[in-house]
């Protein structure tokens, strides 16, 4: 699946490219699905919630509730004063999440194919649980920026042992708000970690006040089809798309078995839905 010197390149740099991963009517076929997704959802009751103080809370309700859910979340900059969307819902929709790979049909066949789970086994993630999906549309024009962060920061675990694996379901380029990251960065240790802080809110603990270096981050332009391995301390962005192309990607975030997950992390499933591997 990987070939020992990419696995140093990972080990060295903290991601991976692999072109040509998915196959175009693979990417075409998630495309559809999260399109589809999009059609069934109806936003009314999402869309007031960003127009108050007191609904905003039930927003970060509706994020914090999401872990073991389909839900949709929209762009920062898609509504206009009056809390209504400035265009319509499926160019308004930042992400999709969080349980994308366990409750939809298509999103499980894919993120449970032979060729990720042979690829998790190549990476010494064969016994691992997967955590988080999202389905990313960084819109034209709107898509909103991601500052440079570590994963292990938002799905905390001890030891740190995480994996994203970041598909590219269109070309990511500079122009459309690709992934940039620090090559070997991941070798700084963990710089925060976000907690639920028992009172219904959430908090940083910082290990690291030192600022990124981001004088160091380099752009990873990649073609549709492509997948980009991220190791959990490794620090990425990506900048906001003001172009008229979208930027669809879906990503899917592995824990290695035999870690301890924080019972105080955002990301929490109900008993009844236990997370599971591949
Ligand atoms: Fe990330």
């Amino acid at each position: 699946m990987i070939t020992p010197q990419e696995l140093e390149r990972y080990q060295t740099d903290g991601f991976l490219v692999l072109d040509s991963f998915a196959q175009e009517h693979e990417c075409d076929a998630l495309r559809e699905r999260a399109e589809q997704l999009v059609q069934e959802f109806e936003p009314a009751e999402v869309v007031s919630i960003f127009t108050t103080h007191e609904q905003s809370r039930i927003a970060d309700d509706y994020f914090m509730t999401s872990g073991d859910k389909i839900r949709f979340f929209f762009e920062e900059n898609a509504f206009l004063q009056d809390g209504t969307l400035k265009q319509k819902k499926e160019r308004s929709i930042n992400k999709i999440g969080h349980a994308l790979h366990d409750l939809d049909p298509v999103f499980d066949r894919f993120s449970r194919s032979e060729k990720v789970k042979q690829l998790a086994d190549a990476i010494g993630f064969a016994h691992s649980h997967l955590v988080q999906s999202m389905y990313i549309f960084k819109q034209p024009n709107i898509g909103g920026e991601v500052s440079c962060h570590q994963d292990s920061t938002f799905i905390y675990t001890e030891p740190t042992d995480i994996v994203g694996l970041w598909f590219a379901l269109e070309d990511a380029t500079v122009e459309n708000g690709c992934l940039w990251a620090i090559p070997g960065g991941h070798k700084c240790g963990l710089k925060s970690r976000w907690f639920r802080n028992g009172s219904g809110g959430m908090e940083f603990e910082t290990f690291d006040a030192e600022p990124w270096p981001e004088e160091e981050l380099i752009p990873l332009e990649v073609k549709k089809g492509s997948l980009i391995l991220l190791h959990g301390l490794l620090p990425h962005r990506s900048l906001e798309n003001k172009s008229p192309r979208s930027r669809h990607a879906y990503t899917l975030h592995l824990i290695s078995a035999n870690v301890k997950y924080s019972a105080d992390n955002w990301l929490q499933r109900s008993a009844s839905m236990p997370l599971r591997g591949f």
